[in-house]
C-alpha cells in the first residue's frame, strides 16, 4: 500500500496515519515531523525550514523533497508500503512525487482526502498538545492526558506547537486553500481519490478509512 493522506491542518491526518500504519504494518512518513526533527537537530535545512514553519508558510519544495527522498530510501519503507502524511502540499510537489515513483517503477495506490468543518479544525489545532520526547499527541478537550500537561507515555511536559497559535493557524488554513486544495482535483482525475469525512470520533474515521482503502492496492 502506497497512500497519501491529504487534508487541511487539523483534519486528523497525523492521528489517522499513525493508527493506520501501526495496524497495517506500514511506514508513516510525515513531512511535518521530518521538518520538526531537522529544526530540533539544528541542521542547516532545519534552520531554513523554521523561517517558513513559524509563519505557517510552506517550506521550499526542494528542501522537503530532499528530506522525503532520504526517508523513503530507509529500509523500513521497502516492506509493506507507506503513508505520506502532509506530502504533497502543492501541484509541483505532486509532480515531483510522480517522477520519483516512476524512477522506482512504483505508483500511488490511493489518496485519502480527510476534511472537517473550519471551526472544528481551529478547535482541534488550538487544543493540540504534543510530547517533545516521545512524540505522543493529545488534545486538551478531546484527548486529554491523565495528568494535565504531562505525557501519559513517558511523563515529559507537554508543549503546544509554535504554529498552533491563532494567527499562524489562520495563515496555515489560507495556505491550504491557496496551494494544497487543488490536489483534490489532481488526484480525482487520476481516479485514486477517496473522500473521508473527518468530523467524527477517531475510531469511527479509522474504520471508514480502512473500508475505503482496503481494496486500493
Ligand atoms: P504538518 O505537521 O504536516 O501540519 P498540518 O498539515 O498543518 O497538519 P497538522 O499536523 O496540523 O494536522 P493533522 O491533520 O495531522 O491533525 P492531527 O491528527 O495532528 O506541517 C507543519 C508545517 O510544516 C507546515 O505548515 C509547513 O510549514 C511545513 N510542511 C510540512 N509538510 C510540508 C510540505 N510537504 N511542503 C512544504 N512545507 C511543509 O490532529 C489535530 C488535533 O486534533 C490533535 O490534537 C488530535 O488529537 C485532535 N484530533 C484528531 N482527530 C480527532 C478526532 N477525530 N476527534 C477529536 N479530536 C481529534
Amino acid at each position: 500500500m502506497r497512500a497519501v493522506f491529504l487534508g487541511p491542518p487539523g483534519a486528523g491526518k497525523g492521528t489517522q496515519a499513525k493508527l493506520f500504519c501501526e495496524r497495517l504494518g506500514l511506514c508513516h512518513i510525515s513531512t511535518g515531523d521530518l521538518l520538526r526533527q531537522a529544526v530540533a537537530d539544528g541542521t542547516q535545512p532545519g534552520l531554513k525550514a523554521k523561517e517558513f514553519m513559524d509563519k505557517g508558510e510552506l517550506v521550499p519544495d526542494a528542501l522537503v523533497l530532499n528530506l522525503l527522498e532520504k526517508r523513503l530510501a530507509m529500509p523500513d519503507c521497502s516492506g509493506k508500503g507507506y503513508v505520506l502524511d502532509g506530502y504533497p502540499r502543492n501541484i509541483e510537489q505532486a509532480k515531483s512525487l510522480d517522477a520519483a515513483l516512476e524512477k522506482l517503477k512504483s505508483r500511488l495506490d490511493a489518496v485519502a482526502f480527510i476534511d472537517a468543518p473550519r471551526a472544528m479544525l481551529i478547535e482541534r489545532l488550538s487544543g493540540r498538545r504534543a510530547c517533545p520526547s516521545c512524540g505522543a499527541g493529545f488534545h486538551v478537550r478531546t484527548m486529554p492526558p491523565k495528568k494535565t500537561g504531562v505525557c501519559d507515555s513517558c511523563g515529559s511536559k507537554l508543549v503546544q506547537r509554535a504554529d498552533d497559535r491563532p494567527a499562524t493557524i489562520e495563515n496555515r488554513l489560507k495556505v491550504y486553500e491557496k496551494s494544497t486544495k487543488s490536489l483534490i482535483d489532481y488526484y480525482e482525475t487520476r481516479g485514486i481519490l477517496r473522500t473521508i469525512p473527518g468530523g467524527g470520533e477517531v475510531e469511527e474515521i479509522a474504520a471508514l478509512l480502512y473500508k475505503q482503502l482496503k481494496g486500493a492496492q
